[in-house]
């Protein structure tokens, strides 16, 4: 019989979390088929995506999980951190309070999820005149919780190839 070779060295799990509307369900677009809506469809539960990179002659195979942020599907949701490999916490530069919330997630994240690696996303970079969360209070926020920062933009696609490939790298 023929033997079965698995297509990838590596296989991840990594979830995207959030408060709804931040753009969560954008960025994996944007990563995963490199596409952008400017039409809201609000997540209802979780979605998933696979997306196989090549990082240093190593084939990663992802497997990205979209969670909704609205708060009646918290409990499905959090479901899904459990043996998360990666967790990517978003919120939007535009919007204060889904800043001010970056932490009731990570509280959120830390009751079902023990050592996996946290990014923390400051998405809709794009909108420089509309910024109420700056680059030096989200980097300050991260470096306090023990996670990388960067600014992405699922519009422009800004740093959203590379906030992947962070995430992915600290896991090989
Ligand atoms: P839930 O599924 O409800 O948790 O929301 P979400 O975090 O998945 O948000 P989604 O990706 O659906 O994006 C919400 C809205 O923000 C949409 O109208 C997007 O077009 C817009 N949006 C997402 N990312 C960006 C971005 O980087 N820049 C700009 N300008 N708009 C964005
Ligand atoms: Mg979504």
């Amino acid at each position: 019989s023929k033997i079965q070779r698995k297509d990838y060295d590596y296989l991840f799990k990594l979830v995207l979390v959030g408060d709804s509307g931040v753009g969560k369900s954008c960025l994996l677009l944007r990563f995963a088929d490199d596409t952008f809506s400017t039409s809201y469809i609000s997540t209802i539960g979780v979605d998933f995506r696979f997306k196989t990179l090549s990082v240093d002659n190593t084939i990663v195979k992802l497997q990205i999980w979209d969670t909704a942020g609205q708060e009646r599907f918290r409990t499905i949701t959090s479901a899904y951190y459990r043996g998360a490999d990666a967790i990517m916490v978003v919120f939007d530069k535009t919007n204060r309070e889904s800043f001010d919330h970056v932490k009731e997630w990570l509280d959120e994240i830390n009751r079902f999820s023990e050592g996996s690696v946290r990014l923390l996303l400051g998405n809709k970079f794009d909108r420089q005149d509309s910024i109420q969360v700056s680059e030096d209070m989200g980097k300050r926020f991260a470096e306090s919780h023990g996670m990388k920062y960067l600014e992405t933009s699922a519009l422009s696609s800004h740093q959203v190839h590379d906030a992947f490939l962070l995430a992915t790298k600290d896991l090989i």
